[in-house]
């Protein structure tokens, strides 16, 4: 079932009473060395000079190195047979379906890399992509990579307001949208999203439309269409040598504070930790149909759909719609059309598909898959069993995958490339190799096995962030600096006797709702930005499918009295200004908030109130009062939204 040959990476060897693989013991025992020989798995047009340059927090992976993300992820396989293999099988929604070959794809990166360079996108300049999930999405990113420019993907799924935001923050020269992207058989109007996201940005020159739908939609001066933009170009275009801590691309991520977070990532150090952990958690090999169902708005996709999977010449599948459009057994019959090897989905899928019941599944012939994996949120241990049951019939490992937009690629995670070992349902078993978890107290003081605490890592990584962009001194403040010496995920977890990592959840003010990150804060700004709301506090409440679900708490400004009519339009509000995903379950509103005496929301005990929880000490309340009012006014409007 797993690769467990006795290679020297298997072998197991004892440290300090511990059994470890050896490839870990090396990874611990000399992490530069460990790290270069995993960095020589790259094609570098320039070897580097030094491993890694550490002045903490920042860190230069193979300074001085030479390399190309595009080049590493197509132009190595052209001279093999990979050439003319299948690199990515798309399938559109509406169940239209292309076939890319790396070739193939070679050409159309080329193509939009000399039209970029034409219109004077050259190296370091940002440029926003705001794409459904079609092929020009990972051919644009890659054309940027060619010529050195920087990506900045917005997920499809945001309003105008936060495409405004990223590309102010990041002050893109260009965006690159479609006309429009299918969702539930629904046109989204992209376009018009971004039409009006323009307004609110000066830097932008030019906006370059893919037609993806047969919407009438307005061209303006600054449109171009995305085929005409590239039809007369070039099929080759040189590749930038970039140096290897130059950025790749930004990624926004939502943090504790109500400004997104532009998470930066370099070229060596990224792609190397990509490929290594690709080659551990999925052993990749040349007959695998992968198949990543993240969106590649999320770093889930930039890792493991566009650049991981790439590197190693794999074919992947990339599906542009709902799980559950036009049924319920949408992934499945993908599987069983192209014969998918492995498949990478969030517990929010899995959790939906299994209420759906166990004969949609099992009316479609799931034998091709042979591992299964999980990211983006705990899964709970029923679900855990239901996927390894009914989805992989006993068959499959499952690889429970945790990390972050910051880390760039997986950091705990069984891997089956290189180890054969008991699988705990709802852990992620181990750190990978030359990853140092630690859990610890506030002060980081290391706790013993089967105590909750903060989950850190103790060493830089290759594929860890760069830095935040424009903000050095958040970057060090939010991961640096709240446990002394460690890089701070954010998340609660322990380790048990057996050392198995269990995590717990985030520890801050960040919420995931169906997989997706929000922060609480960036959500209340979102509401006090309503002319009628004074205060905002928003929490999660446990959700059998998303996992957790938006609770907000309203306080209308004086005079303004809640109603059905206000509450609709607090939906369409969020909407405009964050995106439908950060759309509150419930809203209520209320006439006051629970704060601590100096004057902070304790969103605590919210949570603890909507979750019907034991509410736990009170006694930093500034009026505890305001509790038993709450739940009053809870209670009351109940009756009424
Ligand atoms: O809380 C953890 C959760 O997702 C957070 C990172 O979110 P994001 O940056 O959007 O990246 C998601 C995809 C890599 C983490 O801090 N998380 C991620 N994977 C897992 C997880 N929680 C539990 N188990 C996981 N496997």
């Amino acid at each position: 079932m797993i690769n467990d040959s006795p290679s020297p990476e298997n072998k197991v060897i004892s440290l300090e009473g511990k059994k470890i693989k050896k490839i870990k013991y090396d990874a611990l025992n000399n992490p530069e060395q460990f790290w270069s020989e995993c960095a020589k798995n790259l094609v570098w047009f320039k070897q580097w000079d030094k491993v890694l340059e550490w002045n903490p927090p920042f860190a230069k992976w193979f300074q001085d190195g030479k390399i190309n993300a595009a080049y590493n992820c197509i132009d190595k396989h052209l001279k093999t047979e990979l050439k003319n293999k299948a690199a990515i099988i798309w399938e559109g929604e509406n169940g239209e379906s292309i076939t890319l070959t790396y070739n193939q794809i070679f050409y159309k990166v080329n193509q939009l890399a000399n039209a970029l360079k034409k219109i004077g996108i050259k190296k370091g300049d940002r440029v926003t992509i705001y794409l459904p999930m079609i092929p020009e999405l990972p051919i644009s990113m890659l054309a940027c990579a060619r010529i050195g420019a920087i990506h900045s993907v917005v997920f499809s799924g945001f309003s105008s307001q936060s495409i405004a935001d990223r590309a102010n923050d990041s002050k893109s020269r260009i965006i690159i949208t479609a006309d429009g992207g299918f969702r539930r058989g629904k046109v989204i109007p992209l376009k018009n999203i971004v039409d009006e996201a323009i307004e609110k940005i000066p830097s932008i020159e030019k906006v370059i439309v893919v037609k993806r739908t047969n919407r009438e939609i307005t061209m303006g001066e600054k449109d171009l269409w995305f085929d005409d933009f590239i039809e007369k170009e070039s099929i080759y275009c040189e590749s930038e040598w970039m140096e290897s801590s130059d950025p790749l691309y930004i990624l926004y991520t939502s943090g504790t504070t109500g400004k997104p977070k532009g998470v930066i990532h370099g070229t060596g150090g990224y792609l190397t930790h990509l490929y290594s952990s690709a080659k551990w958690v999925f052993n990749f090999t040349p007959t695998d149909i992968f198949f990543c169902t993240a969106d590649i708005g999320w770093v889930t996709g930039h890792s493991y759909i566009v650049y991981a999977p790439l590197m190693h010449g794999v074919t992947e599948i990339m599906y542009e719609g709902a799980p559950d459009f036009p049924d319920q057994g949408r992934y499945w019959k993908i599987i069983e059309k192209y014969g998918a090897t492995i498949l990478y989905t969030t517990p929010t899928a899995l959790r939906a598909y299994m209420r759906y019941g166990d004969n949609i599944p099992n009316s479609y012939n799931l034998s091709s898959l042979r591992l299964l994996g999980t990211v983006g949120e705990p899964i709970n241990p029923e679900v855990w069993l239901w996927y390894f049951n009914i989805i992989g019939k006993q068959n499959c490992p499952i690889i429970d995958t945790w990390w972050q937009t910051e880390t760039g690629g997986i950091m705990i995670s069984m891997c089956s490339g290189i180890e054969n070992i008991k699988m705990k349902p709802g852990s992620g078993t181990f750190s990978l190799p030359g990853i140092e978890v630690e859990i610890v107290d506030q002060n980081g003081e290391k706790l013993e096995n089967g105590k909750k605490g903060y989950l850190t890592i103790k060493k830089p990584w290759p594929g860890m962030l760069i830095s935040l962009w424009n903000d050095d001194d958040r970057y060090k403040k939010t991961y640096w600096e709240k446990i002394p010496n460690s890089y701070s995920a954010g998340d609660f977890a322990f380790i048990d006797k057996d050392n198995y990592i269990w995590i717990l959840g985030r520890s801050d003010d960040i919420l995931k709702v169906a997989g997706h990150r929000l922060g609480t804060i960036e959500i209340e700004s979102a509401y006090i930005s309503h002319k009628a709301v004074g205060e905002a506090a928003v929490t999660s409440k446990h959700d059998e499918i998303k996992g957790e679900s938006i609770i907000a708490f309203l306080v209308l400004k004086s005079g303004i009295v809640s109603s059905e009519q206000l509450n609709k339009e607090m939906k369409e509000h969020i909407r405009n200004t964050i995106g439908p995903i950060a759309i509150a379950e419930k809203i209520y509103f209320v006439n006051k908030l629970p704060k601590t005496r100096s004057g902070k929301i304790m969103r605590r005990l919210l949570r603890s109130i909507v979750n019907k929880e034991t509410i736990g000490d009170i006694t930093t309340l500034e009026d505890e009062a305001s509790i038993e009012e709450i739940i009053y006014e809870m209670n009351e409007l109940n009756k009424y939204l």
